[in-house]
């Protein structure tokens, strides 16, 4: 059959409140027009994150009442870590309560003033954490990537004639060379194979060390199955392995490619950098055999990093969000492409020519699709990636200005899928009256969780 189904029942349901446009427009006013502010419930299909949004199996949740929730050496931590240790090869895994507890304890050792650290795209958290580490976060996202509207099927790759240059040019400073894969913040797009291998010659060649940003490990090695030539007969779980065999270590959420609610670790080769990282997991998340996670989570997440690679379910995960990708492009609706990973991403800039990047164009879309039908998402753009330039003190717009349309892991059906596109065509069918935000306020780091914002009645010449 031609029909790409759910490959699973559903067993148990949580209602959704359903609201109207001028109960919303209250609620917004309320949460200062950021959406990270409105209650879940005030939200019809919350898009906000794939991150521990997911529906959980019934193996999973039968897993959770085997929790073995002993201090040290519990039953659960041996599943944890033998699960963990299949998936990547890696044999040190250290759990923590989610992947930015991972991301601190890696710029420990890695960060520090002086220092640079290398990336496709660090994530918010990522460079927050490199940053306050005092080392500077450099990102090399790849020239594919730039351009929004072509089908080239690795944009997430790392730029590598940037990352050979910035070796050879700053080979002492740099401490760390990172890729995120799938990359998040360049719009879900997927790294290949052969660009990772590449990445560890270049490694090799200056001596650095090399770790993924593995949170979603599993849809970036799907894509590369679709689309990498010489892949189409492996499966998900060897080309997941072969990424992580080209690292030296990884960093995980498991809230996304884990399947888990909670959850996280790091994991490496090197038993010197992980003795290390357990001195410190033990002050700041836990004793090394829990690291800040119920025996429960640590079982949720073994059972979750199997199922994560069947190809069914991997199939059904992009088929749906391809569903919304393809129609949306065919209405004309500027989306990014090819559909990546975990979202779908709108492209504001090109959604919204009227509104200036610092008119955040992506906030102000986000908020009308909550106002016109209750859908939660969340900008990746200059108010979130922007950043002050080191050097002249400006405000630097970020590369792209997206909305990011996160579909959590099997939480939401097909009609869900139609109802979305029907609010986007619904915002599109009005762009042109659509006006930009103003910052009111912002917080020192991470300014797009908590910023309080203000719809500008009539937008500035650029
Ligand atoms: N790295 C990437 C690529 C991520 O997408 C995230 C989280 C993290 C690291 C941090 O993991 O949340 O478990 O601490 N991304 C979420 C998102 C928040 O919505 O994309 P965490």
């Amino acid at each position: 059959m031609k029909t790409i189904i759910e490959p699973f029942r559903i067993k148990s349901v949580e209602p959704i409140r359903m609201t109207e446009r001028p109960e919303r427009e209250r609620l917004l006013a309320a949460a200062h027009w950021n959406l990270f502010g409105l209650r879940a419930e005030d939200v019809i299909i919350d898009l906000l994150t794939d991150s521990g949004t997911g529906a959980m199996s019934s193996e999973q949740w039968a897993a959770i009442m085997r929790g073995d929730e002993s201090y040290a050496g519990a039953k659960s931590f041996g599943r944890f870590e033998e699960a963990a240790q299949r998936r990547t090869g890696f044999e040190h895994v250290i759990p923590t309560h989610q992947g930015r507890a991972a991301e601190h304890l890696l710029f420990a050792v890695y960060g520090g003033a002086g220092k640079r650290v290398l990336n496709n795209t660090h994530f918010d958290t990522t460079r927050a954490n490199c940053e306050a580490s005092g080392a500077r976060a450099v990102d090399l996202p790849g020239p594919a990537g730039e351009d929004t509207t072509s089908d080239a099927p690795f944009k997430g790759d790392i730029d590598l004639v940037a990352l050979e240059r910035e070796l050879a040019e700053h080979g002492d400073a740099v401490s760390l060379v990172m890729v995120t894969i799938t990359n998040n913040a360049g719009g879900g797009q997927p790294v290949s194979l052969a660009c990772l291998r590449k990445v560890r010659e270049l490694c090799d060649r200056y001596g650095k060390p090399f770790f993924l940003d593995a949170c979603r490990f599993a849809e970036n090695a799907y894509l590369v199955q679709q689309r990498e030539t010489g892949c189409s007969g492996r499966s998900v779980a060897e080309i997941a392995r072969e990424a992580f065999d080209l690292a030296d270590g990884c960093t995980v959420s498991a809230k996304k490619d884990g399947m888990a609610n909670i959850g996280g670790f790091l994991a490496c080769r090197d038993a010197d950098l992980a003795a290390r990282l357990r001195q410190m997991l033990v002050v700041t998340e836990g004793f090394p055999t829990y690291g800040g996670l119920a025996g429960r989570d640590l079982e949720a997440i073994a059972q979750g990093l199997d199922e994560v690679v069947r190809e069914d379910y991997q199939e059904y995960r992009h088929a749906s969000i391809r569903y919304v990708v393809d129609r949306l492009h065919a209405a004309g609706v500027p989306v990014l492409r090819p559909a990546g990973g975990h979202a779908i991403f709108l492209d504001a800039a090109r959604f919204l020519p009227q509104i200036p990047w610092n008119e955040y164009p992506g906030q102000a879309l986000a908020a009308e699709l909550y106002l016109a039908g209750g859908i939660r998402s969340c900008e990746i753009g200059s108010l979130m990636l922007g950043r002050v330039d080191p050097d002249s003190g400006n405000e630097l717009p970020a590369h792209h200005e997206l909305v990011r349309l996160a579909i959590p892991r099997r939480t939401y059906t097909q009609s869900h899928m139609d109802y979305l596109i029907e609010v986007v065509l619904d915002v599109h069918a009005r762009k042109e009256a659509l006006r930009g935000v103003g910052i009111v306020w912002q917080p020192a780091v991470l300014r797009h969780f908590s910023a309080h914002f203000e719809p500008l009645a009539k937008t500035a010449a650029v």
